[in-house]
């Protein structure tokens, strides 16, 4: 049977809108918790201010920002994710009108 399909899969998540996918089911829900390893207030990211979400990200990334699960993901994403990203989140899901 043809198996080859499931190598060189292609589902384009490099895209900053398939990084943002990889957010959602953490920050997509207001009052959302995440109980691994600790039990965790996870923050309505959607709608913040973008400069704001810019540094979160990046103090994440430098260790300035503690917290294990964001600073494992932050040091995958590069300067421009991380823009792109704070511009998505600020600007595009604050409910539609803007
Ligand atoms: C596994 C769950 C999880 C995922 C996935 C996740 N986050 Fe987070 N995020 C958290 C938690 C929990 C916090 C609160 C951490 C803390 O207390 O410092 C947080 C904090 C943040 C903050 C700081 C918010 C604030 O108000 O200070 C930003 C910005 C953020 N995340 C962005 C992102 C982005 C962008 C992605 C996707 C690339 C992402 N997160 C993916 C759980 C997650």
């Amino acid at each position: 049977m043809p198996t080859a399909w499931a190598q060189g899969a292609d589902i384009g998540a490099g895209k900053s809108g398939g990084k943002a996918a990889m957010c959602i089911g953490c920050h997509g829900i207001p009052g959302y918790k995440v109980a691994y390893p600790h039990v965790y207030h996870v923050p309505y990211i959607a709608g913040q201010n973008v400069k704001y979400l810019e540094l979160a990200l990046k103090a994440y990334q430098s260790g300035e920002r503690k917290h294990p699960t964001m600073r494992s993901i932050a040091a995958g994403l590069s300067d421009k994710d991380i823009s792109e990203l704070a511009a998505y989140y600020g600007n595009a899901q604050k409910g539609g009108a803007k």
